[in-house]
């Protein structure tokens, strides 16, 4: 397949070279057309620019556009939301796509709410607590409206190679925020071996996917075990802190059921063997690197 994979971030960057390594001819776009992913061809462009991405129109048609842009690190609220909403449309526009657009799109699991450690599942009413699941939402209302055929992917919390917050944090020892709040993690390699799962289905895949690993944990269970690995004493909790977690987060388990029917594999179904390269060594120097 030709497919067009839109934000080469973290995420971006391992769904287009594992695409590229299965042999799909792989283009991608990020702001600054630098970088290098094996196999794939690297546009620079904005969506935000009025005429900023001129430089597709010379793509040849695709089969499939995958969208992992994020609006994290934009100036204001308004081009966050603007990437996110606006962004995939103005791509597949700057694509000259004739016939049917068919569009996956990274979304979150922040669209739900959750306070008191419920599950979700697709069939589960989204209902954010905070601002960024509100624009995610309206990024799927507005993908479904740009495209003839979609996917949106909710992820639950992304690691992986430069993202080991949670090691981070139970590092510090200071008073842990909220440890009875439930994570929900996928590792970024999982997000890209989904997708390109996907790909080699006979049939569409469903309008709808949740993407979380097989074993959603209280924090403080990641907490205790990350300090038990790293050799560290016990960590102290203050449970009546009134830190960020819940509101920002909510408190819910993320079902990755429909994903496993369907067959997808994981190589990292549990935190434990995600996390455990990134631990810091004995020395105590910090893994977190690529
Ligand atoms: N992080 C999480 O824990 C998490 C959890 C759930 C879901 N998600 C979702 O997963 C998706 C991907 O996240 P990520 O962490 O991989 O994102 P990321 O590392 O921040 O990468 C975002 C990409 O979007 C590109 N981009 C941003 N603004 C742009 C613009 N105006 N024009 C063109 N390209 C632009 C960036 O370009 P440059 O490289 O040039 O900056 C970058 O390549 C997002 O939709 C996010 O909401 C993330």
């Amino acid at each position: 397949m030709r497919i067009f994979v839109a934000g080469l971030g973290f995420c971006g960057r391992a769904i287009a070279l594992r695409l590229a390594e299965a042999g799909h001819e792989v283009r991608g776009v990020n702001r600054s057309g630098e970088g290098e992913v094996a196999g794939v061809r690297i546009l620079g462009g904005d969506v935000l620019a009025g005429d900023g991405l001129r430089a597709l129109s010379a793509v040849p048609p695709v089969d499939l556009m995958i969208s992992a842009l994020s609006g994290t690190g934009q100036a204001d609220a308004e081009a966050y939301r603007r990437v996110y909403v606006e962004g995939p449309a103005r791509i597949a526009d700057a694509l000259r796509w004739r016939g049917a657009r068919k569009i996956w799109f990274l979304g979150s699991t922040g669209v739900y709410g959750g306070a008191d450690g419920e599950q979700v599942d697709e069939e589960t009413p989204p209902d954010p607590s905070h601002r960024a699941g509100e624009v995610q939402l309206e990024a799927e209302a507005a993908l479904r409206s740009a495209a003839d055929d979609t996917c949106v992917l909710r992820l639950s919390g992304l690691y992986g190679p430069g993202r080991t917050r949670l090691i981070r944090q139970a590092l510090r020892m200071r008073p842990y925020l909220k440890p009875e709040i439930w994570s929900n993690q996928i590792h970024r390699d999982d997000v890209a071996g989904v997708v390109a799962f996907l790909t080699e289905l006979q049939e569409p895949p469903p309008p709808l996917l949740l993407v979380s690993d097989d074993r959603p944990a209280l924090r403080r269970e990641i907490f205790d075990w990350i300090r038990e690995a790293a050799e560290l004493p016990e960590g102290c909790y203050d449970e009546d802190h009134p830190g960020r977690a819940t509101r920002d987060r909510g408190c819910k388990r993320v079902s990755n059921a429909r994903l496993r029917a369907l067959g997808a594999p994981l190589r990292y179904p549990d935190y434990r063997q995600g996390l455990a390269p990134y631990l810091p060594n004995r020395s105590g120097a910090d893994n977190a690197g690529e």
